[in-house]
């Protein structure tokens, strides 16, 4: 243990975890949040010897935020440098060298090294962290995993010794993993919890499920706490970055009473210290949250529900629980992936509410009834049941799995999922009629995005604009890049700033304006500057920056396929069209004489222009536009778009009358059900697609 080390459950059981690893080649562990799993075990299998650099220990995130929060811990408790013995490797970061014993990685960025290394032959130990997390990656490894152990050391000529597998989970679900690995042993880490006490805020009859009346009243229940109960830290749970900065706005108002101009990312004040917590924060601005406990100060953390079991906060008391959480769901009506806040799963507010009592008897706030919570889910649905399996799919067939629908799920996703992302790939020209992938299918998957940002870059060599559509799609792969202040004077400055670039980039196009804000801010002689000035987050723009330069290194080594003549178009409008190669899905069409637009990739969604894009209010001028996102709030908001002209997209809507889903997925049509899909709807479905733009050409 080293000096930084406190004495977690888990050290009680390091001899036999040891041996059980020894012993075993894929083992179960589980143990409550915060005793130690993630921090503790990979350094034990790393002392005990069972691990080298040229055997090394690949430990899965779903998250990347606590694979770079881990890793610092332990690089820090064992005294190295980061990056060096212990190290991390997230999109776009890898932070890892061949001396590195100890990799946190996210579950993404392991499955993509199978892509290249299908046997892991660079790791002796592949830990699958929060298991019970179920993320869609981690679910796909679970079943390639399973794959290579079933296989004998003497088929993988690559590997030295045989692969050991660790699952690791809360205590949710390990006796459906350990089935699934054909019943190997279960390590269960006793607790050493607390009991917790529940406390439901609101009456069977109040406003359950109304975000404005879970705001204001956990900013009424926490300054109660504050004033009313002994010491311990408080921990509060809301769904995403905006909500989080708002409340911590409220609090120090509140805290305060006075009407104060400040920076929300840290702050002090009437003995209370509130802090906030999310994925897209910055680890420096994170580790905050891990240390600088001050005796007399009592710590609020406002946090998404990355605290829940990914990263555990140490002294908290007091949990409270607004009973939401943001989630990406397919919806079958856009035919896309999108954001929504729904109601948790009791497992979910079971976790939360344990975070009060991992030191000392706690106390769990519910900002909702009991009758909400009886109401709820008994579990959060797994993710490979609930999103688009597009670039899944599209690895899985690199690595030679043709039958993607038999394969070894540990939850099977619905069929239409599957078939639903194999007409994608097709769509895309990813895969072929037989169902095999194409050379710009293993074009595609080399880039680290979704296949359709990946093919506008491929796309944008041929048309000679990579130098701006690299930076756009760079853009389009950081969180939040604009700052949208809370305080009304500030927003209105920040607005009129954010315009200002949109007309500097001609005011037509949200992509541009992106190029754009990326030119001016790495341009100028100081970005940290320019981008306060603008109310630019200078983190987002120089994130980009590094994505950009590994984009350009992806692109140069990428064979080039198509046969080009020099370009005659102007340039603006070969960006356009390198985009519309890739976003020709997300295409929609004005309605006459209205403001409201119709997607036209068959499912023919009613959308309307985002307020905060360039385009909004010029509806009028408008026909055919191409956009990155659809947000479903209180209508369906196209985000980040541009016009385009049909003429750009009529070869690219897809021809798929004639093509049998099942013949993709290399297996026979088993049922009268998924016949339905794979041929009445899609053709209905896909005549539509093909229809409408030929009868409204101008
Ligand atoms: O994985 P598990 O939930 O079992 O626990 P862990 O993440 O290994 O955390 C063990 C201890 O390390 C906790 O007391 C955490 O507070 C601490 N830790 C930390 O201080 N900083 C981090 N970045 C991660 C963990
Ligand atoms: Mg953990």
């Amino acid at each position: 243990m080293g000096p930084l080390s406190i004495r977690l459950p888990i050290h009680s059981y390091r001899a036999e975890l040891v041996e059980a690893v020894k012993s075993s080649r894929c083992m179960v562990v589980t143990g409550e949040t915060g005793c130690g799993k993630t921090t503790q075990l990979p350094q034990f299998i790393r002392e005990a010897g069972l691990a080298s650099k040229d055997s090394a220990i690949a430990v899965t995130q779903p998250r990347r935020v606590a694979a770079i929060s881990v890793a610092s811990r332990v690089a820090e408790e064992a005294g190295v440098e980061l990056g060096r013995e212990v190290g991390y490797q997230v999109r776009f970061d890898d932070c890892s060298s061949s001396l590195t014993t100890i990799k946190y990685m996210t579950d993404g960025c392991l499955l993509r090294e199978l892509l290249d290394d299908p046997e892991l032959s660079r790791y002796g130990v592949v830990v699958l962290d929060e298991a019970h997390e179920r993320s869609l990656a981690t679910d796909i490894l679970f079943g390639l995993v399973k794959n290579l152990l079933g296989k004998p050391l003497s088929e993988t000529k690559a590997r030295k010794r045989e692969l050991k597998v660790v699952i690791m989970s809360a205590t949710l679900n390990s006796q459906q993993f350990s089935t699934f690995f054909d019943f190997c042993p279960v390590f269960e880490i006793p607790g050493r919890t607390f009991p917790v006490s529940y406390h439901y805020c609101c009456p069977d009859d109040g406003f359950d499920g109304k975000k404005l009346v879970y705001m204001s009243q956990m900013a009424r229940v926490v300054m109660e706490i504050h004033l009313d109960h002994p010491e311990g830290d408080i921990l509060a749970f809301l769904t995403g970055q905006g909500e989080i900065e708002t409340m911590c706005n409220r609090l120090f108002k509140m805290a305060e009473e006075i009407d104060y101009e400040h920076d929300v990312s840290c702050q002090e004040i009437c003995g209370m210290k509130i802090l906030p917590l999310y994925g897209a924060m910055s680890t420096e601005q994170q580790q905050a949250v891990f240390h600088g406990r001050e005796p007399g100060i009592r710590r609020v953390i406002v946090a998404t529900n990355i605290a829940t079991t990914s990263l555990t906060v140490d002294g908290v008391v007091y949990v409270v629980d607004c009973g939401y959480v943001k989630q990406l769901a397919y919806n079958p009506s856009t035919g896309l992936d999108t954001l929504s806040v729904v109601p948790i799963a009791k497992s979910e507010a079971i976790q939360r509410a344990g975070r009060a009592g991992r030191t000392s008897p706690g106390k769990g706030f519910r900002l909702y009834s009991a009758k909400f919570f009886e109401g709820l889910e008994r579990e959060t649905v797994p993710e490979i049941k609930r999103t688009s399996l597009t670039s899944v799919v599209l690895s899985l067939k690199c690595m030679g799995i043709l039958n993607v629908v038999e394969f070894q799920y540990l939850d099977p996703p619905d069929e239409k999922m599957v078939l639903e992302a194999l007409r994608q790939l097709f769509f895309y020209r990813a895969i072929n009629a037989d169902g095999h992938v194409t050379d710009l299918g293993r074009q595609l998957v080399q880039f680290p995005l979704l296949p359709s940002l990946a093919r506008a870059v491929l796309h944008s060599r041929t048309l000679a604009c990579q130098e701006v559509v690299l930076p756009i799609v760079a853009m389009l792969s950081v969180e939040s890049v604009l700052i949208r202040p809370s305080s009304t004077k500030d927003a209105e400055r920040a607005l009129q700033k954010h315009n200002y670039l949109a007309q500097v980039s001609g005011g037509s196009s949200d992509f541009s304006t992106l190029f754009t804000i990326y030119q001016l801010a790495t341009s100028s002689a100081d970005m940290r500057w320019w981008c306060r000035d603008h109310y630019v987050h200078w983190r987002a723009v120089n994130t980009a920056r590094s994505i950009h330069q590994q984009l350009q290194s992806l692109l140069d080594r990428q064979p080039e396929t198509d046969t080009h003549e020099t370009p005659t178009a102007p340039l603006s409008q070969r960006i356009r069209q390198a985009l519309c190669y890739g976003l020709f899905g997300s295409v929609a069409r004005l309605s006459p004489g209205q403001r409201s637009f119709r997607t036209m990739d068959g499912h023919s969604t009613m959308c309307y222009i985002h307020p905060s894009s360039a385009l909004f209010g010029q509806e009028e001028k408008l026909d055919w536009v191409v956009f990155y996102e659809l947000v479903d709030t209180a209508k369906t908001y196209m985000r980040t778009l541009c016009p385009i002209r049909y003429a750009w997209v009529k070869e690219l809507l897809p021809q798929l009358h004639d093509i049998d889903v099942y013949r993709l997925s290399n297996c026979e049509r088993k049922r009268e059900v998924a016949g339905v899909v794979a041929g009445e709807d899609l053709t209905l479905a896909t005549k539509k697609m093909c229809q409408s733009p030929k009868e409204t050409l101008k």
